[in-house]
């Protein structure tokens, strides 16, 4: 038994569409635990540190107007093995790839306005909730 802690963020366009409480109640049904809830404004400099191991990648820029253009909502999870199983909820980073039942999969548009971002690793889940929960 692994239990670990994960970061799951609705993104601008998730808060916009209103699935919030679609995502914390598919979180709760698959039997993890929702430690911490916030909802905030990402500030260009918080944006830039939070996804600072994409700086290089020619969607850096794209991607810190876009998670700064509105609040979003994080949510500090808790279960056994919670990386893997957030993970599989949340589906491949392409929403229009994702498949139907995964969040992407139901309510992403596009690779980059894809309602959710989940920690992909323990280090970055660390990283991550350190970064928004302190
Ligand atoms: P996320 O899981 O939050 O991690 C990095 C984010 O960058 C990703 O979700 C997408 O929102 C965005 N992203 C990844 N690849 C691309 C791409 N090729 N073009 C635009 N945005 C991308």
């Amino acid at each position: 038994m692994v239990l670990e802690r994960t970061l799951l963020m609705i993104k601008p366009d998730g808060v916009e569409a209103k699935i919030t409480g679609e995502v914390i109640s598919r979180v709760e049904r698959k039997g993890l635990k929702i430690v911490a809830i916030k909802k905030f404004l990402f500030t260009r400099e918080l944006a830039e540190k939070f996804y600072a191991v994409h700086k290089n990648k020619p969607f850096f820029n794209e991607l810190i107007e876009y998670i700064t253009s509105g609040e979003v909502v994080a949510l500090l999870v808790e279960g056994e093995s919670a990386i893997k199983v957030v993970r599989n909820l949340v589906g491949p980073t392409d929403s229009t790839i994702a498949p139907p039942g995964t969040i992407r999969g139901d309510f992403g548009t596009s690779i980059q306005r894809n309602v959710v971002h989940a920690s992909d690793s323990p280090e970055s889940s660390q990283y991550e909730i350190k970064l928004i929960f302190g």
